[in-house]
């Protein structure tokens, strides 16, 4: 049923409308699944073209089983599965069906910055079509990209309302014998604001919703035959929430992080997405029937956990400026629940020979010394008037400015502190690049990522090579509210 943009408010303004969900995921412990996972709508290419229309709008969506007012693509909440080979043409017919202006971007995905490809500059105004048309790169080893609003003033009320999808890229990751006798499964995590009024969250700490969701479902359930292999795709898909992610009684294996594969599988007991990221885990199934929990551990953003009541996660600087007291108690407390929630249940059901985990997947290239360092500071502060402003390097985002210009067939260093209070995850459009170090410590195995966390206090070196694709893009905080609040800069390549 598609609703214009006015029913959509009054229907999320009013207790009838939005509260149609009954149940509040909110430190669920129910371990009984609900239902089967179930996937986005898939979209491939055929004969060297993903052709598809897509249409942003107002709908009602069923998200927890229950018909919820979101913004859609194509009716659906998660937007439909895309899935194209290195060397394919994309080309997406776009209808903006909202009320407010929207654009696409194609997060991790390595494409132009400029014209119908990834411009994130570009606006399509309510009620306007517009194209989009760009090819995967050749060298594409196969991964998980993510598509979503990106128009600076929409991003994150767009992303919060549903917007965005799952950009699958069939590589040769996808060609391991091992990996493709794995049962795969696309995990999208996402939170929605449903029962409360106000987000959980402010604006300053990154907005959460109440209801935690795994393709739109409280606790589905998803197997494989004991014995098998399991391949979880995952992307947070969230506006702020982090999640920390364990399965019971089992080790992951990381097989890719953001949109690329690493060399060799590594054992993990958990791993940490933060807001852009993504992940591939391999899971060795047991031999014996059983179902287990993935759990979405507690987790502290920072030193908000203070505003909260809670304890302090570091123990550095003084109260800065969020400081006891300016908040209310239990403003800030996010995902700060003492106890797991339940995320989706893993079931084994049959058997088939035990499947073995790959010992090597796909080279990640070494980098050449850079020819550039540069440092970025991520920090806020207050401008009367105004409230809280997040900042890089003492500036707020202005489109108009150029914050950094780098040559094309160079590499860069780049270290990236965050002298706040609070967590950003750091994410560069276009290029993708390899943490080096963290804190000086050089980092354990090398892997291409295009958004990284950095903790408060923490410095990450990157490196970045800039070879192709001239024009003008962003990097900025993924926590969206924060990218909204000026967290985000300028980056001109040039040839
Ligand atoms: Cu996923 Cu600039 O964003
Ligand atoms: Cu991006
Ligand atoms: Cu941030």
């Amino acid at each position: 049923q598609s609703l214009n943009r006015r029913q959509f408010l009054v229907l999320s303004a009013s207790s009838a409308g939005a509260v149609l969900l009954s149940q509040c995921s909110r430190g669920q412990t129910q371990t009984v699944p609900k239902a089967p996972l179930s996937l986005p709508k898939l979209y491939t290419s055929k004969d060297g073209l993903l052709d598809l229309e897509l249409e942003a709008s107002y709908r009602q969506v069923n998200l927890d089983g229950k018909p919820t007012n979101l913004l859609s693509y194509n009716g659906q909440v998660p937007g439909p599965r895309l899935e194209a080979k290195p060397g394919d043409i994309v080309r997406i017919r776009f209808k903006n069906n909202l009320s407010d202006p929207t654009n696409i971007h194609y997060h991790g995905l390595h494409i132009p910055p400029t014209g119908n490809a990834d411009d994130v500059f570009r606006r399509i105004d309510s009620g306007e079509s517009a194209l989009y048309e760009f090819s995967i790169p050749q060298q594409h080893p196969g991964g998980i990209a993510y598509y979503h609003p990106h128009l600076h003033g929409y991003v994150a009320d767009q992303i919060l309302g549903g917007l965005g999808g799952m950009f699958i890229v069939r590589g040769a990751l996808d060609e391991i014998p091992e990996i493709q006798a794995a049962e795969q499964t696309f995990l999208f995590l996402k939170d929605f604001v449903v029962e409360q009024r106000q987000p959980m969250m402010g604006r300053m700490a990154g907005r959460e919703g109440d209801l935690v969701t795994v393709n739109g479902q409280v606790n589905p359930s998803f197997s494989i035959p004991a014995g098998g292999l399991a391949r979880l795709r995952l992307v947070n898909a969230s506006n702020a929430r982090f999640y920390r992610l364990a399965l019971e009684k089992h080790p992951l294996y990381l097989i890719a992080t953001d949109g690329h594969p690493l060399s060799t599988p590594v054992e993990i007991q958990e791993l940490l997405l933060s807001p852009g990221e993504r992940a591939e885990v391999l899971v060795q199934g047991d031999q014996e029937a059983g179902q287990y929990r993935l759990l979405n551990l507690p987790y502290s953003r920072g030193q908000m956990g203070m505003m909260g009541g809670g304890m302090m996660r570091r123990d550095r600087g003084g109260p800065g400026m969020m400081g006891r007291g300016r908040m209310g108690p239990g403003m800030m407390e996010g995902n700060d629940q003492d106890s797991p929630q339940t995320l989706a249940t893993l079931a084994y059901t049959g058997q088939v020979e035990p499947q073995s985990i790959p010992q090597q997947l796909i080279e990640v290239e070494t980098l050449p010394e850079p020819q550039t360092v540069r440092q970025f500071e991520l920090d806020h502060g207050m401008v009367p008037g105004q409230g809280m402003v997040f900042l890089i390097n003492g500036k707020s985002f202005d489109h108009q400015r150029i914050d950094t210009q780098v040559s094309l067939d160079t590499v860069e260093d780049w270290e990236v502190s965050n002298t706040g209070v609070m967590d950003h995850p750091f994410h560069l459009h276009t290029n993708p690049f390899q943490v080096i170090a963290r804190n000086g410590q050089p980092v354990p195995y090398q892997a291409w990522k295009d958004t990284v966390l950095i903790p408060t206090g923490e410095t990450v070196r990157i490196r970045i090579p800039f070879r192709d694709f001239p024009g003008k893009t962003v990097y900025h905080c993924h926590i969206l509210d924060h990218e909204e609040l000026g967290m985000m800069g300028t980056i001109e390549m040039k040839a």
